[in-house]
């Protein structure tokens, strides 16, 4: 029988993929406190509906950054996806191009920003960038992104260096022989060149990445340095994004890297409404970890994210499935979020106001 839910296939893929594949999908920083909180939060939160609404009529597109998506979820960004499938992040392009859902490609992906593009060229995609030392790099990847048709460009912010994650530690993570981050071939010389062939991860991270010494200027750069619209992702305080707000970003994710990074921060949902309150519209609010139902959509988006993006469970239904796995999943998730919101009286997105949910 086909999984009922997101959560079933987590055990699925699991049975299907090394222990070593896994403890990297699967896993948190540390102790994975906020890992967990991401899940626990939700349940902190319960939905008041309105009843009488006659709702047979629903419309779930979402308006985002200019763009008409088929429902507010995104596929977040995540390196490495042909260890999962052999067809990776092209699987994933088409199936949300399928959904209309918009995909967000990791500048760690193992196909290239051009093959994935050309997987799906009807899907809506945006291009997620690790900045290099390399300016050249940077302004290079950006303008590969932009020739490919990606429409906007997220910048991670929350990753000056990786967070330390056991797991992966623990079955000695490294990329599997015959797969690498495709984007950086072009700039594989010297060291580089070397580095990548001896596999030490860490240490590539250290020399190349600007990361540990990315800072606002490096945002007012890429802004001079783009015509897409900018995305900060990996906020989690109000200061940090109504500093965005004010520099003109165009959307801030709320996130905490699915828990990857520092341990012990709050989850994606708690910083949500703080940072809402804060920036009173000024800028769009995005929101990924622990997206797992269809009521979590919903409360996201009651809290004051305009979409969401959901990670882990895509990787999930990659493994299973590939590309069938990966519309399976969304589907399961489109249909949870349209249930919900028929159960709750809503008719679109902007009828899913604050008051909609309650702490507990
Ligand atoms: C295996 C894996 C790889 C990831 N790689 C990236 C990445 O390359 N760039 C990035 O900005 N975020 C990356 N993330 C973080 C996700 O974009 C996202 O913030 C998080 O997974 C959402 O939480 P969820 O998995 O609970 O839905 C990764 C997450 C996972 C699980």
């Amino acid at each position: 029988m086909k999984p009922l839910n997101l959560l079933e296939y987590e055990p699925l893929a699991r049975a299907k993929l090394s222990a070593m594949v896994y403890e990297y999908y699967a896993g948190g920083a540390n102790d994975e406190v906020s890992l967990r909180d991401n899940r626990a939060s939700f349940e902190r939160w319960r939905l008041w509906p309105r009843v009488l609404r006659a709702v047979a009529e629903r419309d779930l597109r979402a308006d985002v950054l200019g763009e008409r998506w088929a429902a507010p979820i995104a596929v977040a960004p995540m390196a490495l996806q042909r260890m999962a499938h052999p067809e990776g992040e092209l699987a994933v392009a088409r199936a949300c191009a399928a959904l209309g859902l918009p995909y967000v490609v990791s500048t760690m992906a193992t196909c290239t920003i051009e093959e994935i593009a050309e997987a799906a060229p009807e899907g809506l995609r945006w291009f997620q960038l690790y900045a290099f030392k390399d300016r050249a790099i940077n302004r290079d990847l950006v303008r590969r992104a932009e020739e490919a048709g990606y429409r906007a460009l997220v910048l991670t912010v929350d990753t000056p260096l990786l967070g330390r994650r056991e797991g992966a530690l623990r079955t000695d993570f490294h990329i599997p022989d015959g797969l690498r981050e495709a984007n950086l071939r072009p700039y594989e010389q010297g060291q580089l060149a070397d580095m990548r062939e001896q596999g030490m991860a860490g240490q590539f991270w250290r020399t190349f990445l600007r990361e540990d010494n990315l800072s606002w200027d490096d945002v007012e750069w890429l802004q001079a340095n783009t015509r897409l619209p900018l995305v900060l992702k990996g906020i989690l305080r109000p200061d940090d994004a109504v500093r965005a707000a004010e520099q003109g970003v165009a959307a801030v994710m709320v996130s905490n890297h699915g828990g990857r990074q520092l341990d012990s921060v709050p989850s994606s949902l708690d910083a949500l409404p703080r940072i809402a309150e804060a920036v009173r519209g000024r800028t769009t609010l995005l929101m990924d970890g622990g997206i797992r139902r269809g009521t979590d959509v919903l409360k996201a988006l009651a809290l004051g994210a305009r979409a969401v993006a959901v990670g882990r469970p895509v990787l999930w239904g990659l493994a299973v499935d590939g590309q069938q796995g990966v519309e399976d999943v969304l589907r399961l998730l489109l249909d949870e979020f349209d249930l919900a919101m028929a159960l709750s009286g809503c008719h679109n997105l902007a009828e899913i106001t604050r008051d909609l949910v309650e702490r507990v």
